[in-house]
């Protein structure tokens, strides 16, 4: 689906008068947040999918990461899961025992523990989890907070689904895409601590939409615009080359940009590849932060010595007229 019409069908559901739900479906958060009491807040989210990778321990491990990740990208602290599983009879039940030892490997370094679960018959697998955190809501980040003259900070290059999609169809080897496999099943839970000591505006993470994608749901919900600087975003190896061809392109890269065509312009200086990797889904992507001048710095140098390669990517401005995105 579309990122269009997914918007058109979440603001169908009811608004809800409970004044405890402070986050609901109609913002375009990462995750709902419930009020608890004054100091605490629940933080809910659910995320499930199909294999990206063969490797069953592996997918467990970045379904978990990237389950996780929408907490994280809140300023808040994952304590319980629970897993959805949809799996075939007929498959070797220790494909899922792989998946479920790769998925608590991930919670227990969180520090989170498994709740309960919930295992379904399926013609094709599928993993996730329901992810609740814990946050304090008068210090929780959301992505509606970024100002113009902010810095944006991407903390995890881009392509992942172009090179999982050409891994998956065997034309790159697990070796060449060793980078990519790495960073999605590294949690944001350190760039996320980074982040709420540092004090940002505003933060997402960057998923299925694409860094545009996202980058154009922050703008909106911030009432502002922003330049993304193209040389300056980090992509995985091979990423660039792989996306010349077709077939290593995921459909969603197609239904990303045309969906997003009317809201962004592009200098002539972007070449078409760099576009198309604007665009890229990604699964367990990095942390896309808004941060005031004053706060870049110390920002930047505590996400370093973490051994995060996290890059200034561009800046927020004014709200426009004609365009939110402007990437040069
Ligand atoms: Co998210
Ligand atoms: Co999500
Ligand atoms: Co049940």
């Amino acid at each position: 689906m579309e990122i269009g019409s997914l918007m058109q069908v979440l603001h169908q559901l009811p608004e809800s008068d409970d004044p405890n739900l402070i986050l609901g479906p109609h913002t375009s958060d990462d995750a709902g947040v419930y009020r608890i009491d004054e100091g605490r807040a629940m933080v809910v989210t659910v995320d499930f999918f199909p294999p990206i990778v063969d490797d069953p321990y592996l997918f467990g491990q970045i379904a978990t990461a990237n389950a996780l990740s929408d907490v994280y990208a809140m300023g808040a602290v994952p304590l319980v899961a629970t897993t959805i599983v949809c799996f075939p009879q007929e498959l070797p039940v220790v494909v899922l025992s792989e998946i479920l030892r790769g998925s608590c490997q991930k919670l227990k370094e969180a520090g989170a523990v498994i709740g309960g679960g919930h295992t379904i018959n399926d013609k094709e697998i599928k993993y996730g989890l329901s992810v609740t955190g814990i946050v304090d809501p008068r210090r929780m980040i959301t992505s509606s907070g970024a100002k113009p003259g902010d810095t944006l900070i991407l903390t995890k290059p881009i392509g992942a689904g172009v090179v999982t999609t050409a891994l998956r169809a065997g034309r790159i080897s697990t070796e060449d895409a060793a980078d990519t496999l790495d960073s999605m099943k590294t949690l944001n839970d350190v760039a996320s601590r980074i982040m709420v000591e540092a004090g940002v505006n505003a933060c997402t993470d960057v998923t299925g939409f694409g860094l545009l994608g996202h980058l154009y749901e922050m703008a909106v919900a911030s009432g502002v615009a922003a330049i993304i600087e193209a040389d300056n975003v980090a992509f995985f190896n091979h990423a660039a080359t792989l996306v010349r061809k077709r077939r290593n392109r995921p459909a969603s890269i197609q239904t990303n940009r045309k969906f997003l065509t009317p809201h962004v312009r592009f200098s002539e200086a972007v070449d078409e590849p760099t576009e198309l990797l604007l665009h890229d889904p990604q699964t367990s992507g990095g942390l896309l932060l808004s941060v005031g001048e004053d706060r870049k710095e110390r920002l930047l140098e505590g996400l370093h010595t973490e051994g995060i390669e996290a890059r200034p990517v561009g800046i927020v401005v004014e709200k426009r007229e004609g365009w939110t995105i402007e990437v040069r």
